[in-house]
């Protein structure tokens, strides 16, 4: 059995979900998965800066500094040789007798990491995937990365049920993003995102591909856009920690551009990888 983190401790993975700790009973807690590309996890700073900033915004209150989390982090991806995959981690509002309201300000939050090995899949990076439109019932605080993910688990079922590697989420017309990554979608050689507001989460892959895309000279329009331009793009892609660029060929019954990764997916797709290459190469 792997090895977790539990608030400070390493220890055995093992049951120690407590039934009234708050995560279990109302998802009042934060999260983020970082990837890890051999044994080095990837943009960690950034994780742990939108961790703190998602805290705050839950006027949840983090256990440990930011530093100290990583170190943990860092900690436990050794105590498990991970060398490919996904650090997960979660901080819960602690654990209490069940109430709504926050509990006693003494109670403190509980932290818990685990990792899982996780080959990336470049087969479905090179070749695409379709995928499926799916109304954005979510509430208003997406910018929050909160435990609470039934929508997005409806949303991914769906996609799965329909062979789609992703449900893509529509609030009426507008497309926001998708159940657990981002959309871009290119249009006569210019990108196109949801802007960073309340309705997206603003995801780490998300950020990195528009500075990665300003160093290619390639122009991100971080504007709302609607279903009928989706449908309509030269290139559709989505990106998230760990599955990192997949490019879409279809959505629902409408093919994207040729219905082949495009030109300018494959550009930022090679970018991207060359991101963690570098780190290894630099390690070697
Ligand atoms: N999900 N939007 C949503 C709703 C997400 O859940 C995610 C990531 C992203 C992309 O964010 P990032 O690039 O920082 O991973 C966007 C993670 C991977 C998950 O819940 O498993």
């Amino acid at each position: 059995m792997s090895k977790m983190l539990y608030n400070d401790a390493i220890m055995e993975r093992d049951n120690v979900v407590d039934i009234e700790d708050r995560a279990y009973q109302f998802g009042d807690g934060v999260y983020e998965v970082i990837g890890v590309y051999d044994g080095e996890p990837l943009m960690m700073d950034e994780h742990m800066e939108r961790l703190e900033r998602s805290a705050r915004e839950l006027r949840l209150t983090l256990p440990v500094s930011t530093t100290e989390l990583k170190n943990n982090l860092e900690k436990l991806v050794e105590a498990n040789g991970l060398q490919e995959g996904i650090i997960y981690m979660q901080v819960s509002r602690g654990i209490a007798s069940r109430e709504h309201e926050f509990p006693n300000p003494e109670t403190p939050a509980v932290t818990v990491a685990y990792t899982r090995e996780e080959v990336r899949q470049s087969d479905v990076e090179d070749e695409g995937r379709p995928a499926v439109l799916v109304e954005d019932i979510r509430w208003l605080r997406c910018d929050i990365k909160t435990l609470n993910l039934l929508p997005n688990v409806m949303a991914k079922q769906k996609a799965v049920e329909n062979n789609a590697v992703e449900a893509i989420l529509h609030r009426g017309d507008i497309v926001t993003e998708a159940s657990a990554s981002n959309v871009f979608m290119v249009k006569n050689g210019e990108l196109y995102t949801h802007p960073a507001d309340n309705y997206i989460l603003n995801g780490i892959t998300r950020r990195k591909i528009i500075q990665l895309c300003d160093e290619l000279d390639l122009k991100v329009n971080e504007q709302t856009y609607t279903v009928n331009d989706l449908l309509n793009a030269d290139e559709v892609f989505i990106s998230a920690t760990k599955l990192d660029i997949i490019p879409i060929l279809r959505v629902d019954d409408q093919t994207i551009g040729d219905g082949k990764p495009g030109k300018i997916t494959k550009q930022v797709l090679q970018s991207f990888r060359s991101l963690y290459q570098k780190s290894v190469r630099n390690k070697v």
